[in-house]
C-alpha cells in the first residue's frame, strides 16, 4: 500500500493565549440540525464535520459539548498516554448506569484493575486456540443451516449473532446459551434506550410509563433472568474444568461475605461480557458478508483460499496463519466498518491535546470509523480494498490510523478470540456459500453501541 504522508496538525488555527488555540466547529445556529444528526446519522455527524472543520471539532449542541479528536496522535494520547485522565463517556456511561453497572468495559480506576486481573487469564492465547473447536462446531452447524435454505433468503445478521453467543456461552462461560434466545432481542432493545438516555440528555426518565421505556425494562428482567441461570449452574454445558470465567469469578470472590456483592460483581460482569462478546464479532461478520457480496472477485479469491487451504476438512487453530487473504478481507471490514465506532471519554482533569485546552468533565469523542478512513493516512479511504493489509503493503504510517479493538490499557481483552472466530466461519462459509443481496440493496451502518446493519441483512444464499 502507498502511505500518504501523515496529515500535520492544523498549525494555522488560532492561538488564544493560555486557553489554548481556537476550536473549530460549526455555529451555534446549527445546533438543531446537529441534534437532529446525533439522534438519525451519528456516522454522518462525525464524518460531515471532519470533512469540513479538520482534525480538531468542538460541537457546541445547548447543555452539551462534544470535543471531537480525529487525529491518531490524540487517539494516542487519550486512550495510551493518558488513560488515568480519560474515563468512559457518552453511550457507555449510560449503559453503565442502565445495564451494565461496574463490568469490565465500563469501570474505572482500582475496581477495573482487580477485574481485569481476575478476568484477563480466561482470555490467555494458548486458551483461545483451544477455543477453536467451539469455533468450527459452531460453523459446522451454520453451514448446515445454510445448506438448508439455498437459493431461500437469510437474515444474515441474525445468524451471525445466533453463532458468536453460542460461541461465546460454549467457549469463555462454559454454558449452552440455545435455550436463552431472548438475549440477543433484549441487548438490542437494553442499548437502543441506552442510546435515547444519551442523546436525549436523560431528560425521558425511566419511570414513565412509555413504550421504549417499559420496551426496555422487560429486556433488563429478561438478561437478569439468564444471569441467575448461570450463575446457578442451570445453563451448564459438559467439560467445565474451573478455568472458564465465570468459574474464576466465583472462586475470586467466594470467600466475601456480602451475597449482595457476590450477586452484583457476578450479574455486571456476565451482562458486560454477554453483551461485548458476541455483538462485535456479529457486526464484524455481517458487513464481511456485506462487502463480499458486493465485491465479488474478493468473495472469488476468499472463496479460492478456501478451497486450497482447507479442502473438505474441518479448520483448526493453526489453520488461521495459512488463511492470509481471509484475514485481510476481516481487517479491512473492521476498517470500513469497525464494531465500536466511538470511544467516548470524559476527562477527569483539565488537559491539553495538540494545544487545544479539554475542561474537566469535558466529553470526548476518538472514532475508529472516521480514523480507519482519514485520507490523510487512507489512500482511497472508503474503498474497499483487503490488499491495504497483505503483509508485502507498506503498514499504515502511523498505527493509532488503526484501532478497531481500542488502545491503551482498555484494549479488548477478546481480540484474539474475536478476530479468530471471525476468520475461521469466515473461511468455513465462504467455501461452500455466497450470499446476494436484494437488487439494488445498499446496507445502512446504524451505529448504536456497536456498528448494527440497520435493519438487518437479508440476502438470498446460493451454493458456490
Ligand atoms: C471483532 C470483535 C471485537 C471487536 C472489534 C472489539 C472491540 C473492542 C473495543 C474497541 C474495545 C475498547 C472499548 C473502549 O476503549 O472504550 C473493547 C473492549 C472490550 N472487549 Fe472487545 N471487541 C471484540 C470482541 C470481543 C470479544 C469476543 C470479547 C469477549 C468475549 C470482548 C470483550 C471486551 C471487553 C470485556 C472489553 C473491555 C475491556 C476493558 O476495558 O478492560 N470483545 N472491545
Amino acid at each position: 500500500m502507498t502511505v500518504a504522508e501523515p496529515a500535520a496538525p492544523d498549525s494555522a488555527a488560532p492561538v488564544a493565549s493560555d486557553r489554548g488555540r481556537v476550536y473549530p466547529g460549526p455555529p451555534f445556529t446549527a445546533v438543531p440540525g446537529l441534534l437532529r444528526k446525533l439522534w438519525f446519522d451519528r456516522l454522518a455527524m462525525l464524518t460531515d464535520a471532519a470533512s469540513e472543520y479538520g482534525d480538531v471539532v468542538k460541537f457546541a449542541m445547548g447543555p452539551k459539548t462534544l470535543y471531537f479528536f480525529n487525529h491518531p496522535d490524540h487517539a494516542k494520547h487519550v486512550l495510551a498516554d493518558k488513560p488515568l485522565n480519560y474515563h468512559k463517556g457518552l453511550g457507555l456511561a449510560e449503559a453503565r448506569q442502565l445495564m451494565l453497572g461496574d463490568g469490565l468495559l465500563t469501570s474505572e480506576d482500582e475496581i477495573w484493575k482487580r477485574q481485569r486481573r481476575i478476568i484477563q487469564p480466561a482470555f490467555r492465547r494458548d486458551r483461545i486456540a483451544g477455543f477453536a473447536s467451539v469455533v468450527t462446531d459452531a460453523g459446522q452447524a451454520l453451514v448446515s443451516r445454510l445448506g438448508t435454505q439455498v437459493g431461500s433468503t437469510v437474515d444474515l445478521s441474525e445468524e451471525m449473532t445466533r453463532l458468536t453467543m453460542s460461541v461465546l456461552g460454549k467457549s469463555l462461560l462454559a454454558a449452552d446459551l440455545s435455550p436463552l434466545r431472548m438475549l440477543g432481542p433484549a441487548f438490542e432493545v437494553a442499548q437502543d434506550r441506552a442510546m435515547f438516555e444519551m442523546v436525549s440528555l436523560g431528560a425521558i426518565p425511566l419511570w414513565l410509563p412509555l413504550p421504549r421505556n417499559l420496551r426496555f425494562r422487560k429486556a433488563k428482567g429478561q438478561l437478569e433472568d439468564a444471569v441467575e441461570v448461570l450463575v446457578s449452574g442451570r445453563a451448564h454445558a459438559g467439560g467445565r474444568d474451573g478455568t472458564d470465567m465465570l468459574s474464576m469469578l466465583s472462586a475470586a470472590y467466594a470467600d466475601d461475605p456480602d451475597a449482595r456483592k457476590r450477586w452484583r460483581v457476578m450479574r455486571d460482569e456476565l451482562i458486560t461480557i454477554l453483551l461485548a462478546g458476541h455483538e462485535t464479532t456479529a457486526s464484524t461478520l455481517s458487513w464481511t458478508w456485506y462487502l463480499l457480496s458486493t465485491h465479488p472477485e474478493a468473495a472469488a479469491a476468499m472463496h479460492a483460499e478456501a478451497v486450497e487451504v482447507l479442502g473438505n476438512r474441518t479448520p483448526d487453530h493453526e489453520d488461521l496463519a495459512r488463511l492470509p487473504y481471509t484475514t485481510t478481507v476481516i481487517q479491512e471490514t473492521m476498517r470500513l466498518y469497525p464494531p465500536v465506532w466511538g470511544l467516548t471519554r470524559k476527562s477527569v482533569a483539565a488537559d491539553m491535546i495538540d494545544g487545544y485546552r479539554v475542561p474537566a468533565g469535558a466529553d470526548v469523542m476518538i472514532s475508529p470509523y472516521t480514523l480507519h478512513r482519514h485520507p490523510g493516512f487512507w489512500p482511497e479511504p472508503n474503498e474497499f480494498r483487503p490488499e491495504r493489509f497483505a503483509s508485502s503493503a507498506t503498514p499504515v504510517a502511523n498505527r493509532y490510523a488503526y484501532i478497531p479493538f481500542g488502545a491503551g490499557p482498555r484494549v479488548c481483552v477478546g481480540s484474539h478470540l474475536g478476530m479468530m472466530e471471525a476468520t475461521l466461519i469466515a473461511a468455513m462459509v465462504a467455501r461452500d456459500f455466497r450470499f446476494e443481496l436484494p437488487a439494488g440493496a445498499r446496507a445502512v451502518p446504524e451505529a448504536m453501541l456497536s456498528l448494527r446493519v440497520r435493519g438487518g441483512l437479508p440476502v438470498t444464499v446460493r451454493r458456490v
